[in-house]
Protein backbone atom coordinates (compact mmCIF):
# COMPACT_ATOMS: atom_id res chain seq x y z
CA UNK A 1 0.00 0.00 0.00
CA UNK A 2 0.74 3.44 -0.68
CA UNK A 3 3.26 5.18 2.38
CA UNK A 4 4.04 8.84 2.79
CA UNK A 5 5.60 10.53 5.50
CA UNK A 6 4.70 13.88 6.24
CA UNK A 7 7.22 16.28 8.40
CA UNK A 8 4.19 18.72 9.86
CA UNK A 9 0.81 18.86 10.42
CA UNK A 10 0.98 21.02 7.13
CA UNK A 11 2.10 18.55 5.10
CA UNK A 12 -0.77 16.23 5.93
CA UNK A 13 -3.21 18.39 6.07
CA UNK A 14 -2.17 18.74 2.04
CA UNK A 15 -2.79 15.42 1.69
CA UNK A 16 -6.02 15.22 3.44
CA UNK A 17 -6.61 18.00 0.89
CA UNK A 18 -5.75 15.87 -2.42
CA UNK A 19 -7.81 13.12 -0.98
CA UNK A 20 -10.80 15.66 -0.55
CA UNK A 21 -10.66 16.61 -4.16
CA UNK A 22 -10.21 13.26 -5.76
CA UNK A 23 -13.08 12.21 -2.59
CA UNK A 24 -16.12 10.58 -4.70
CA UNK A 25 -19.69 10.45 -3.34
CA UNK A 26 -20.15 7.28 -1.34
CA UNK A 27 -16.44 7.07 0.05
CA UNK A 28 -16.08 5.97 3.39
CA UNK A 29 -12.64 6.91 4.58
CA UNK A 30 -11.44 5.09 8.18
CA UNK A 31 -8.99 6.42 9.95
CA UNK A 32 -6.74 4.77 12.63
CA UNK A 33 -3.66 5.75 14.66
CA UNK A 34 -2.57 6.70 17.82
CA UNK A 35 -3.48 9.94 20.08
CA UNK A 36 -2.32 12.78 18.21
CA UNK A 37 -0.64 10.98 14.89
CA UNK A 38 -2.73 13.50 12.53
CA UNK A 39 -5.92 11.88 11.94
CA UNK A 40 -8.02 14.83 12.36
CA UNK A 41 -5.05 17.61 10.68
CA UNK A 42 -5.40 15.22 7.59
CA UNK A 43 -9.58 16.06 8.13
CA UNK A 44 -8.82 19.29 8.26
CA UNK A 45 -7.36 19.56 5.11
CA UNK A 46 -9.71 16.88 3.24
CA UNK A 47 -12.85 19.20 4.24
CA UNK A 48 -10.82 22.12 2.54
CA UNK A 49 -10.55 19.40 -0.41
CA UNK A 50 -14.16 18.90 -0.69
CA UNK A 51 -14.46 22.46 -0.67
CA UNK A 52 -16.14 23.47 2.38
CA UNK A 53 -15.45 26.35 4.25
CA UNK A 54 -15.40 25.13 7.60
CA UNK A 55 -12.49 24.57 9.71
CA UNK A 56 -12.44 20.68 11.19
CA UNK A 57 -11.87 20.20 14.70
CA UNK A 58 -12.10 16.74 16.40
CA UNK A 59 -15.42 15.39 17.23
CA UNK A 60 -14.27 13.30 19.91
CA UNK A 61 -16.97 14.64 22.10
CA UNK A 62 -20.24 15.07 19.79
CA UNK A 63 -19.19 11.78 18.06
CA UNK A 64 -20.47 13.74 14.48
CA UNK A 65 -19.94 16.50 12.89
CA UNK A 66 -21.21 17.51 9.60
CA UNK A 67 -19.82 20.20 7.29
CA UNK A 68 -21.73 21.60 4.27
CA UNK A 69 -21.11 24.08 1.38
CA UNK A 70 -18.57 21.67 -0.49
CA UNK A 71 -19.08 19.32 -3.42
CA UNK A 72 -20.32 16.93 -0.74
CA UNK A 73 -21.57 16.90 2.56
CA UNK A 74 -19.07 15.23 4.95
CA UNK A 75 -19.64 13.66 8.16
CA UNK A 76 -17.00 13.57 10.34
CA UNK A 77 -17.14 10.93 13.21
CA UNK A 78 -14.75 9.52 15.76
CA UNK A 79 -15.16 6.45 17.39
CA UNK A 80 -12.44 6.94 19.91
CA UNK A 81 -15.50 6.28 22.51
CA UNK A 82 -17.45 3.91 21.22
CA UNK A 83 -17.94 0.17 23.30
CA UNK A 84 -19.14 -2.10 20.16
CA UNK A 85 -19.95 -1.17 16.81
CA UNK A 86 -23.67 -1.68 17.79
CA UNK A 87 -23.65 1.69 19.31
CA UNK A 88 -23.22 3.09 16.26
CA UNK A 89 -26.48 1.55 15.15
CA UNK A 90 -28.06 3.02 18.52
CA UNK A 91 -26.83 6.50 17.95
CA UNK A 92 -28.38 6.67 14.22
CA UNK A 93 -25.33 6.82 12.55
CA UNK A 94 -25.74 3.97 9.84
CA UNK A 95 -26.60 6.41 7.37
CA UNK A 96 -22.54 7.74 7.69
CA UNK A 97 -21.66 4.17 6.94
CA UNK A 98 -23.45 4.39 3.68
CA UNK A 99 -23.17 7.60 2.88
CA UNK A 100 -25.39 8.42 -0.74
CA UNK A 101 -24.64 11.53 -1.92
CA UNK A 102 -22.01 12.27 0.87
CA UNK A 103 -18.23 11.33 2.27
CA UNK A 104 -18.05 10.42 5.73
CA UNK A 105 -14.01 10.03 7.56
CA UNK A 106 -14.36 7.95 10.51
CA UNK A 107 -11.43 8.67 13.20
CA UNK A 108 -10.74 5.18 14.92
CA UNK A 109 -12.22 3.25 12.73
CA UNK A 110 -10.80 0.32 13.68
CA UNK A 111 -13.60 0.07 16.94
CA UNK A 112 -15.98 -0.28 14.32
CA UNK A 113 -13.92 -2.92 12.63
CA UNK A 114 -16.77 -5.70 12.79
CA UNK A 115 -18.40 -3.29 9.98
CA UNK A 116 -16.01 -3.40 7.26
CA UNK A 117 -16.80 -6.45 5.14
CA UNK A 118 -19.86 -4.59 4.87
CA UNK A 119 -18.74 -1.22 3.17
CA UNK A 120 -17.90 -2.20 -0.27
CA UNK A 121 -16.72 1.98 -0.81
CA UNK A 122 -14.44 1.66 2.81
CA UNK A 123 -11.24 3.35 2.19
CA UNK A 124 -8.46 2.52 4.99
CA UNK A 125 -5.52 5.12 5.97
CA UNK A 126 -3.23 4.29 9.05
CA UNK A 127 -1.26 7.07 10.61
CA UNK A 128 2.36 6.71 12.30
CA UNK A 129 3.75 9.07 14.62
CA UNK A 130 7.82 8.65 13.90
CA UNK A 131 9.04 11.45 15.81
CA UNK A 132 7.60 14.84 17.01
CA UNK A 133 6.87 16.25 13.15
CA UNK A 134 7.04 13.00 11.15
CA UNK A 135 4.05 10.85 10.54
CA UNK A 136 3.95 7.71 8.50
CA UNK A 137 0.44 7.81 6.79
CA UNK A 138 -0.61 4.28 4.76
CA UNK A 139 -3.36 4.45 2.72
CA UNK A 140 -5.54 2.18 -0.49
CA UNK A 141 -5.75 5.29 -2.39
CA UNK A 142 -3.25 4.43 -4.74
CA UNK A 143 -2.40 7.43 -7.16
CA UNK A 144 -2.89 9.85 -4.04
N1 LIG B 1 3.55 15.55 10.29
C1 LIG B 1 2.51 15.84 11.10
N2 LIG B 1 1.24 15.54 10.70
C2 LIG B 1 0.18 15.78 11.50
N3 LIG B 1 0.27 16.31 12.73
C3 LIG B 1 1.51 16.63 13.19
C4 LIG B 1 2.66 16.40 12.39
N4 LIG B 1 3.74 16.81 13.12
C5 LIG B 1 3.28 17.27 14.28
N5 LIG B 1 1.93 17.16 14.35
C6 LIG B 1 1.12 17.51 15.53
O1 LIG B 1 0.51 16.30 15.98
C7 LIG B 1 -0.81 16.57 16.45
C8 LIG B 1 -1.81 15.80 15.63
O2 LIG B 1 -3.04 15.96 16.24
P1 LIG B 1 -4.40 15.41 15.65
O3 LIG B 1 -5.47 15.99 16.50
O4 LIG B 1 -4.46 15.63 14.18
O5 LIG B 1 -4.24 13.83 15.94
P2 LIG B 1 -5.36 12.71 15.96
O6 LIG B 1 -4.76 11.52 15.28
O7 LIG B 1 -6.64 13.24 15.41
O8 LIG B 1 -5.52 12.38 17.51
P3 LIG B 1 -6.79 11.84 18.32
O9 LIG B 1 -6.72 10.34 18.25
O10 LIG B 1 -6.57 12.34 19.71
O11 LIG B 1 -8.05 12.37 17.69
C9 LIG B 1 -1.01 18.07 16.35
O12 LIG B 1 -0.65 18.65 17.58
C10 LIG B 1 -0.03 18.47 15.26
O13 LIG B 1 0.42 19.80 15.38
MG1 LIG C 1 -8.57 13.38 16.15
Amino acid sequence: MPTVRTKSPEETEALGERMGRAAQAGWVIGLDGDLGAGKTAFVRGFVRGVGCGARAHSPTFALLHEYRGGRWPIFHLDLYRLGSADELHSAGLDACLNPTDAVSVIEWFSRADSLAPFLPSLHRIHFRWIDEFTREITHDLPGL
